[in-house]
């Protein structure tokens, strides 16, 4: 049982048109550290995705109409309550995902950041006049809320993923019906007891928990009464929902994954770029989608980089996240140790040098050590696949036009970073570079300030920014004629 401060945080079951649905449960949350049981919630089913959808649909009408300022101090009641409940949030999030106890409150930190900054944008959903082609017509542009939205969030971010979703989707003015990852349900349900809490009405925040992904996702992606979609999670899942999405022509966001190459270039400040490759990369052990998955290292300074590199990574400490002072947690399952060791077994094969780790680590079945290969090539499984672990893979580079191609010679276009104190070697390299983000020394770039999102098949839309509104409104023009009669 976990020890929190607030007990109510930890839910049971599906929360659907401001009922908490307990019953029948048989779905058990485990802790990635040792597959203990965490909790146990209800299983919900495709037909509990129905009823959140028309929850939502009758909830829709009267939270539109709501002004904008009510609105606003709704949202930034949720935000006080998530910061309040910070670290019971934090110890909820690491025992059902498992990332470092600092970590899961910096994200929940993050995660109420948007709840906070949209809050605000709700204000600020501003029209248009355009002139008109005739003297007795005005043309005017409204934006209004798209309607019910529907998300799939992942397990990686099981709180700021949905916060990031649902604070632009609420902002604008839409009701919201989100299906958490299986692996981490309570998260999500936590934020639903605040949203509650904070005085969100029944119907316009709806969290239905089940394990039957396939079922709910069809209904989420299908249903008519959904009028928006939004996705974060792999490529390859991405595109089979926007195929279901296309039945009804839903407006879809795609959150998808990366290939983030990480270049360091001879002018670069290395120690910094040190810093910034362990944030980027060991960040919830290698498991997001902006992380780091290929350091290109011009041959001047490869050496003297992946010496510091591979002695700073040998300094993370792994274990339970739950103890002071662990920096890298397990990863998400067996499954998804087996894989990261197989392209590191495989990239051994074909030619690269094992510097660091390449193995599983004792702590648990669910641990890889930090990892780091040298002598890579571009062209090798590990460079061209998303890792999604804590292992890194060093290529050098000899020039920067070179680099650039490497860099852009993937189907991902997410999140890039490059470390150089040269201005104009800066302008150059982050205008080249397809990648819809772009960090200049700097490794960690979200916030809710600034639009998430990438390019090529890492998905279209934005998320988070001032930006982030324009996926939940749709523009509608007015003709007004007769101006002059
Ligand atoms: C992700 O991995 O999908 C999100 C990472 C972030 O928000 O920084």
């Amino acid at each position: 049982m976990l020890s929190l401060t607030n007990p109510a945080l930890l839910k049971s079951g599906s929360y659907i048109d401001g009922n908490w649905h307990q019953d029948n449960q048989h779905l058990g949350v485990r802790n990635p550290v040792n597959g203990e049981l965490v909790h146990t919630i209800a299983n919900a089913n495709a037909q509990n995705v129905v009823t959140a959808v028309e929850a939502a649909k009758k909830a829709q009408k009267a939270w539109q109409q709501m002004p904008a300022a009510n609105r606003a101090q709704l949202m930034r009641k949720w935000y006080d309550l998530m910061m309040q409940n910070q670290h019971d949030l934090g110890i909820i999030l690491t025992a059902e995902q498992g990332k470092p106890l600092a970590e899961a409150k910096g994200e929940i930190a993050y995660g109420a950041a948007f709840i906070d900054w949209f809050s605000e944008e709700a204000k600020r959903v501003y029209g248009d006049t355009i002139p008109a082609p005739a003297g007795d017509k005005r043309i005017v542009v409204i934006k209004q809320p798209v309607g019910v939205v529907a998300a799939i969030t992942p397990w990686n971010f099981p709180n700021a993923m949905i916060a990031r979703k649902a604070a632009a989707a609420l902002a604008a003015g839409c009701t919201f019906v989100v299906r958490p990852a299986t692996q981490t349900p309570l998260s999500a349900l936590a934020m639903a007891e605040l949203a509650e809490q904070a005085g969100i009405p029944k119907g316009v925040f709806n969290v239905v928990v089940g394990d039957n992904a396939r079922a709910m996702g069809q209904v989420l992606t299908t249903h008519p009464d959904i009028a928006k979609f939004t996705f974060t999670g792999s490529t390859a899942v991405g595109k089979s929902l926007i195929s279901q999405c296309a039945s009804t022509v839903k407006k879809v966001s795609m959150e998808l994954g990366g290939n983030a190459p990480f270049i360091v270039f001879d002018d670069a400040d290395i120690d910094a770029a040190v810093q910034g490759a362990i944030a980027s990369k060991y960040r919830n052990a290698g498991q997001t989608c902006v992380c780091t998955n290929r350091i290109f290292v011009h041959s001047k300074i490869a050496e003297q980089f992946s010496e510091k590199f591979i002695a700073a990574v040998n300094q993370l400490t792994v274990g339970d996240g739950m103890q002071e002072g662990v920096q890298i947690g397990p990863m998400i399952s067996k499954q998804a140790v087996d894989d990261v060791d197989t392209l590191v077994q495989q990239s051994i094969a074909e030619g690269a040098h094992l510097a660091l780790g390449g193995e599983r680590h004792p702590y648990g079945e669910r641990y890889y050590k930090p990892t780091i290969m040298t002598q890579v090539s571009n062209q090798m499984a590990i460079a061209c696949n998303e890792i999604f672990g804590p292992v890194t893979p060093i290529i050098t580079f000899d020039d920067e036009q070179q680099v650039i191609a490497m860099a852009n010679d993937t189907e991902y276009g997410l999140a890039a970073y490059f470390y150089s104190r040269d201005i104009g070697r800066i302008w150059r390299v982050a205008e080249a570079l397809e990648y819809g983000m772009v960090g200049i020394n700097e490794g960690i770039i979200s916030n809710a300030a600034a639009p998430f999102g990438g390019v090529k098949q890492s998905g279209n839309g934005r998320e988070g920014s001032m930006y982030g509104l324009d996926d939940y409104l749709e523009i509608k023009y007015l003709c007004m004629g007769g101006i002059d009669r």
